[in-house]
């Protein structure tokens, strides 16, 4: 499995990782699922931006999951953070994919000066809470009930990282 920034005939693949957690999963709070042209929009301005998304992928160049971070949140004092994503074929799961995609994720959040990685996630989302519990990540904050899918609530459940010693900028 070799980790590689995601190439433009990679989004179909991603589309299809996606939309498969929108239709079985709690990993995105929606049901609507993605055309082509939304996530090639997606994948674009997140370029578009040097913001990073990334892919696994096998020998034969099979996308096994993909993560990417954008802004946490839209206003200026928040520009050193980030919130990510990750997902990895179900059928690929637990063989270490997410991890190296995370890992990989850290590194380039560091490398540009980002501070603190943020991930949302359901808080039955025991495989990514565990996931961001091993690289370091602490669990910051649990929203009850702040979402629904599938006929139930969800709680949102914050997992930051702070990426490094930085000092707060003077302005
Ligand atoms: C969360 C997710 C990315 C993990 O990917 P993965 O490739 O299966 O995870 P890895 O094999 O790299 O696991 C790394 C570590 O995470 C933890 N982990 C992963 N899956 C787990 C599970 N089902 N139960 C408990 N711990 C788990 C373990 O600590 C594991 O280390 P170990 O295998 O040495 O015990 C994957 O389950 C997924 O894509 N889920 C759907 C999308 C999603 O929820 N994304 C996160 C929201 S942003």
């Amino acid at each position: 499995m070799r980790i590689r920034h995601a190439e433009a005939n990679d989004i179909p693949a991603i589309l299809a990782l996606y939309n498969h957690a929108v239709r079985e999963t709690t990993a995105a709070w929606t049901g609507r699922e993605e055309t082509l042209d939304d996530r090639t929009a997606w994948y674009q301005g997140r370029v578009s931006k040097a913001l990073p998304v990334i892919v696994a992928v096998d020998d034969e160049e099979n996308v096994a999951g993909f993560a990417s971070y954008g802004p946490f949140r839209s206003k200026e004092g928040y520009r050193h953070t980030a919130e990510h994503t990750v997902y990895v074929d179900p059928s690929r799961h637990r063989q270490g994919i997410g991890r190296a995609l995370m890992v990989r994720i850290l590194e380039i959040a560091a490398a540009e000066g980002i501070h603190v990685l943020v991930g949302g996630v359901d808080g039955d989302n025991h495989a990514s809470i565990r996931l961001h519990e091993a690289l370091g990540f602490d669990v910051s904050g649990r929203l009850p009930q702040t979402g629904t899918k599938f006929g139930r609530w969800l709680d949102l459940v914050f997992l930051t990282k702070v990426l490094g010693p930085k000092e707060a900028p003077q302005s």
